[in-house]
């Protein structure tokens, strides 16, 4: 490779540039799970999240239960192809980290290999630490992600915010000390109070990316579909800074008139035959 094409290359930001932003830069992340959608956002992001919201968003289901390595590895693939200069991180799917770290590594490594994404996410609870510490310790870049958990909605019974009570936000600050000290690089914090996020970035020593968690994080993640305003109702915690389903609704109403008038295609959208 010739020193030019070297240097016309972007290096990717990695773990230990996100890590270097705590108390620093707001750290920039939104979702992205296909690869026209990363090489837009690659720009303005420096984490683009191969979420398992995924799941949700784009396969109609419920929760994120029931998403798959298969699915993630396929939109991981895809973003990894369609960005260039944001770290890219995938989520691990329920069922295949917890079971104990061994099963863990075997799934990340499976992950970092198939994909090329720069490191994997795990959600918290009681063994999560330990596995956190197993990946780091092997070579896997790990994110964290504290507070609510979207994958313990069966357990929980709901998407309900933490904190609330004096024994959660005790278990919510443990959990991102643990979080840490296990050697994750960063972690999210989703659906706590201002007063909780605040306390949790100044423990922490690492960047907290908040989700519904106010401003006192080090960074703040969205789902990129919520912020494009492609669905009708969007939590209070998001601001929508686009309004692409009203968009998308207008040009499908607009191109169905057009064909059924025989406006479309027209001369100019038309190949004809050279005689
Ligand atoms: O899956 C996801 O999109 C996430 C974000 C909500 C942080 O985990």
């Amino acid at each position: 490779m010739s020193a030019q094409t070297r240097e016309s290359q972007t290096r990717r930001l990695a773990a230990p540039d996100i890590a270097a932003r705590k108390g620093g830069q707001p750290i920039v992340c939104l979702t992205a799970y296909t690869a026209p959608m990363a090489e837009i956002l690659d720009e303005a992001c420096d984490v683009l999240l191969v979420g398992d919201s995924v799941g949700m968003v784009l396969h109609g289901l419920p929760n994120t239960v029931g998403v798959t390595m298969e699915m993630m590895i396929l939109h991981a693939q895809a973003v990894m192809r369609g960005s260039r200069k944001a770290m890219v991180v995938v989520d691990m799917p329920f069922g295949s980290y917890e079971g104990s770290p061994e099963q863990a590594y075997a799934n990340a490594a499976r992950m970092m290999k198939e994909t090329g994404a720069q490191g994997v996410k795990v959600e918290s609870g009681p063994t999560v630490p330990e596995t956190i510490a197993f990946l780091t310790r092997r070579g896997i870049p790990v994110m964290g992600h504290i507070g609510l958990r979207p994958q313990a909605v069966l357990a929980d019974g709901a998407f309900k915010a933490k904190g609330r009570t004096p024994e959660e936000r005790e278990r919510v600050i443990a959990e991102a000390l643990q979080t840490a000290q296990a050697g994750a690089f960063s972690m999210v914090v989703e659906g706590v109070a201002e007063s909780l996020a605040r306390e949790v970035t100044a423990a922490a020593p690492i960047p907290t990316i908040g989700i519904g968690a106010s401003a006192a994080c080090d960074g703040q993640v969205l789902v990129v579909d919520d912020m494009l305003g492609l669905f009708d109702w969007t939590p209070r915690f998001v601001r929508r800074y686009a309004d692409l389903r009203s968009d998308i609704a207008r040009a499908a109403l607009a191109y169905a008139d057009d064909v059924r008038a025989r406006r479309f295609p027209a001369a100019a959208e038309t190949y004809f035959a050279k005689d």
